[in-house]
C-alpha cells in the first residue's frame, strides 16, 4: 500500500511535490458542525512558512490555502475537506546541477531505488514541502480538538547543541526559534549565524506538550497512543528519534525513581509522560524529538553519480541551516492528528 494516508477515523491523505503545481491534503471523516475557515487553517500555516527565523530557507511562499470542498458558511459539513496550496516560488534551475547526483543524508538515492524515477526539482515529494499539507491537516484537527480543551504546543529545547535550561512557555512565541529560554535562544542564533557562515548545518531537539486529554485514549495492542505518536512523529523528515516521558533516561532509572506515585489527587509526578500501557492516563502528553542537521550543506562531500561514478558535491541551494524552528508546528501537527483520530476511537469504543 503506497504511504499517503494517515489515521484510522480522522483520516488523511497528503499529495503534491515540492516543485509540483501546489501540494494539498484530503481530510476525510471529520465530524460534521466543527466551525472552520481558511483563516483558522492560514494562522497555523503562516508559523510553518519559510522566511520566519535566520535558520530557515530563502524560499518565499505565501503558503495561501484554499478550502475546496467540505466546509459550508464556516462549518465543517462531514464530507471530504480538500485543502490546497499552490507552489509560487520554486526554482528548480538551482537544482539541474545535481539532477543526476544524490546528496549525502537525503532521500535521492532511495527514491530512485525504490521507484525507479526521482522528481529532483527541490527533493521532490522527499522535500520538507509536503508538511504543509499536514499542518493544513492539523489546523482542522485543532479546530475539532479546541472543542474539548485540549492543547498542543511545541517548543525547541535543543539547537546545534545549545540546550534550553527554564521551561517559560510564554516565550515560545517571543523568539525565533520557539524556544522557552530566552538566554538559550541568544546561543541559539549566535551558532545559527556561524554554522550558516561555514555553510554547514545542525539539528536539535523539540519538545511536544499535550494538555488536557482525557484518560483512556489509545488502542492496545498495536495502536497504543505512544506508538502512534511515534510512527506519526517519525514519519517527518529529518525525524530520528521519538521519547515518551523520561525516555531513553527510564532506562537508567531505579523503579522506585521512575513510577509516578499515584495519590487521591492524581499522580504525583509524569516521568510516564502521560501514558501507561499505550492509553492515556490523564496527565500531560510529553514527547521529545530528535531533529537530525539538514543534509543539503555547502560544503563539498563525497557522492556518485546516477552510473555510479565517484564525484563531490556541494548543495547551493536555498536550504534551510536547520529543520528546527520550522519542524515545530509540523510536530505539533502530527500530535495534534493523533489526538483528533484516537478522540473518535474512543468515542467509538464506549459511550461516555
Ligand atoms: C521543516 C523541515 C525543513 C527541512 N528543510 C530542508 C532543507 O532546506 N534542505 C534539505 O536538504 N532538507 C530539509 N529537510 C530535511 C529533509 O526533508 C529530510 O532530511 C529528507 O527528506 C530525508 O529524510 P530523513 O532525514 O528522514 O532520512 C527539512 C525537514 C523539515 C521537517
Amino acid at each position: 500500500m503506497p504511504g499517503n494516508t494517515f489515521g484510522t477515523l480522522f483520516r488523511i491523505t497528503t499529495w503534491g511535490e515540492s516543485h509540483g503545481m501546489g501540494v494539498g491534503v484530503v481530510i476525510d471523516g471529520c465530524p460534521s458542525k466543527v466551525p472552520l475557515d481558511e483563516s483558522i487553517i492560514q494562522a497555523m500555516m503562516n508559523r510553518r512558512k519559510p522566511g520566519t527565523s535566520i535558520a530557515s530557507t530563502a524560499r518565499k511562499e505565501p503558503d495561501q490555502v484554499v478550502i475546496m470542498s467540505g466546509v459550508f458558511e464556516g462549518m465543517t459539513t462531514g464530507t471530504p475537506i480538500m485543502i490546497m496550496v499552490y507552489n509560487k516560488d520554486a526554482d528548480s534551475k538551482a537544482y539541474a546541477p545535481y539532477a543526476n547526483l544524490f546528496r549525502p543524508g537525503h532521500g535521492d538515492i532511495t527514491y530512485l531505488a525504490k521507484y525507479g524515477i526521482r522528481d529532483w526539482r527541490g527533493g521532490g515529494r522527499a522535500s520538507a514541502r509536503e508538511t504543509v499539507a499536514r499542518v493544513a491537516a492539523a489546523a482542522v484537527a485543532k479546530a475539532f480538538l479546541d472543542k474539548k480543551d485540549i492543547e498542543v504546543l511545541s517548543y525547541t529545547i535543543e539547537l546545534g547543541g545549545v540546550s534550553a535550561e527554564a521551561r517559560d512557555l510564554n516565550l515560545i512565541a517571543k523568539n525565533m526559534f520557539c524556544c522557552p529560554d530566552m538566554e538559550a535562544a541568544k546561543e541559539m542564533e549566535k551558532r545559527v549565524v556561524e554554522v550558516k557562515k561555514m555553510g554547514d548545518s545542525i539539528g536539535g531537539i523539540v519538545e511536544v506538550l499535550a494538555r488536557g486529554v482525557p484518560p483512556g485514549w489509545g488502542d492496545p495492542v498495536f495502536d497504543k497512543i505512544d506508538a502512534d505518536l511515534a510512527k506519526a512523529l517519525m514519519s517527518i523528515g529529518a525525524v530520528k528519534g521519538v521519547e515518551i516521558g523520561s525516555g531513553f533516561k527510564a532506562a537508567g532509572k531505579l523503579g522506585s525513581e521512575n513510577n509516578d506515585a499515584i495519590t487521591p489527587q492524581g499522580f504525583s509526578s509524569n516521568h510516564a509522560g502521560g501514558v501507561l500501557a499505550g492509553i492515556s492516563n490523564g496527565d500531560d502528553i510529553v514527547v521529545r524529538v530528535a531533529v537530525k542537521p539538514i543534509p543539503s550543506i555547502r560544503i563539498d562531500q563525497n557522492t556518485i553519480d546516477t552510473s555510479k561514478r565517484s564525484t563531490t558535491i556541494s548543495t547551493k541551494g536555498r536550504h534551510d541551516v536547520s529543520a528546527i524552528p520550522r519542524i515545530n508546528v509540523v510536530c505539533e501537527a502530527m500530535v495534534s492528528l493523533v489526538l483528533a483520530d484516537h478522540k473518535m476511537r474512543q468515542a467509538a469504543i464506549r459511550d461516555q
